[in-house]
């Protein structure tokens, strides 16, 4: 079809079948939510992770995209990277890993990007929402 003429088919597939496609409830103490979007086109990308959190291990993960192929395959396929990372090697993600996973062109180099501040910015809002709980008695000191 049409679509194989701009899209990889790593793109595709991931379009077609997202991965952990949904939501978590934001009001939840271990869950982080990030809500990013980006300039260059007005795309939004939603992508909330739930923090295991005595081993601060990332349990699971939904997005919801409103963007391009390229953007939902972004997310998609970031959602499988975070799963079972801590938060700190989440935060390493690099948008670069996801344009070469995926073969994305330069003029959709963004798309990635919007996948890498959405996981950066659910992990900062889970450890914001952290500094205002008091340390289980015993797991800190
Ligand atoms: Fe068209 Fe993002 S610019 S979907
Ligand atoms: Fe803007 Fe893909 S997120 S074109």
């Amino acid at each position: 079809i049409t679509m194989t003429r701009f899209y990889h088919e790593k793109v595709i597939d991931h379009y077609q079948n997202p991965r952990n496609v949904g939501s978590l409830n934001k009001n939840d103490a271990d869950v982080g939510t990030g809500l990013v979007g980006a300039p260059a086109c007005g795309d939004v990308m939603r992508l909330q992770i739930k923090v295991d959190e005595a081993t601060g291990i990332i349990q699971d993960v939904k997005f919801k995209t409103f963007g391009c192929g390229s953007a939902i395959a972004s997310s998609s396929y970031v959602t499988e990277l975070v799963k079972g990372k801590s938060l700190d090697d989440a935060l390493k993600i690099k948008n670069t890993i996801i344009a070469k996973e995926l073969s994305l062109p330069p003029v959709k180099l963004h798309c990635s990007m919007l996948a890498e501040d959405a996981i950066k910015s659910a992990v900062k809002d889970y450890k914001s929402k952290r500094k205002g709980i008091k340390p289980t008695l015993g797991a800190e000191a």
